[in-house]
């Protein structure tokens, strides 16, 4: 069979022959295949109504009478019993990682001493129970003070209560009086009197918790963050920053207890 070339005309094709079946030539437009053709004729099917019957639509397989063929209503079927079956698996295993993450703690208070305690030049540490009903390691270590009206606005409170873990990666920091710094142990970040970050890795500076005083004793309730302004934040997790986009990088938990 001799290649065809472009725009030779189809073998067979005639110049002015008769059309194919069901073509119709139409003067005006371009030769194609040595006849006048449309460039796209396409079908009109407006105002068609499809026909139900498979039969009618000449569907393959297609019995007398029936509107859905049995491959499709099969398909159907099969299609519909994965999504089940999928659901049936999927959907329990993500409440169960889900749920969590949507479940709001309740604020816990703890008593940590009388007022009279806490000195506003220096930290006391104490060690209470962040989280009950779950033995040893639900404690935790805090550094208090009194409010220092030099460098503590009075949102404050009468008592500031640090938190002891490191902002970095969770490492226990301490206190170090002599030097009026919070230090890390485990890669040498380095806190301020107030807990700002001075040196080292910490994206940002030392939690804290919320105190108040009641019955003649200060309690210390829900943690929070705070930035560089020690403005306060719902408390993030270690290595999360709160300063400029950090604070919409990483969102607070849906699952953190109210502050009051
Ligand atoms: S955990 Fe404290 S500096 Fe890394």
């Amino acid at each position: 069979m001799p290649p065809r070339t472009a725009g030779a005309a189809r073998p067979g094709a005639d110049r002015g022959g008769p059309a194919a079946p069901g073509r119709r030539l139409v003067a005006g437009l371009p030769l194609v295949g040595g006849a006048r053709y449309p460039l796209c004729p396409m079908p009109d099917r407006r105002g068609k109504r499809q026909s139900p019957y498979t039969t009618d639509r000449q569907i393959a397989g297609a019995f007398e009478g029936e509107t859905v063929s049995r491959r499709r209503f099969m398909t159907g079927v099969a299609h519909g019993a994965a999504g089940i079956a999928t659901a049936a698996f999927g959907l329990p295993a993500l409440a169960f990682a889900l749920g969590p993450v949507f479940e709001r703690t309740q604020a816990h208070w703890a008593a940590i001493g009388r007022p009279e305690e806490f000195s506003p030049d220096t930290y006391t540490p104490k060690v209470f129970t962040q989280t009950p009903g779950v033995g040893q390691v639900g404690k935790t270590t805090v550094y208090v003070r009194a409010r220092k009206a030099e460098f503590d606005p009075p949102s404050s409170g009468q008592f500031i209560a640090v938190s002891s873990r490191c902002a970095h990666l969770g490492c226990p920091v301490r206190y170090v009086d002599a030097a009026q710094r919070f230090v890390c142990p485990c890669h040498g970040g380095v806190y301020d009197f107030l807990g700002k970050v001075t040196g080292g890795p910490p994206p940002r500076p030392l939690d804290r918790f919320t105190t108040r005083v009641r019955n003649g004793m200060v309690e210390v309730g829900p943690r929070f963050s705070v930035n560089y302004q020690l403005k306060a934040f719902s408390p993030r997790d270690p290595g999360e920053s709160v300063d400029g986009i950090g604070q919409y990088l990483y969102p607070a938990r849906f699952s953190t207890a109210p502050k009051k």
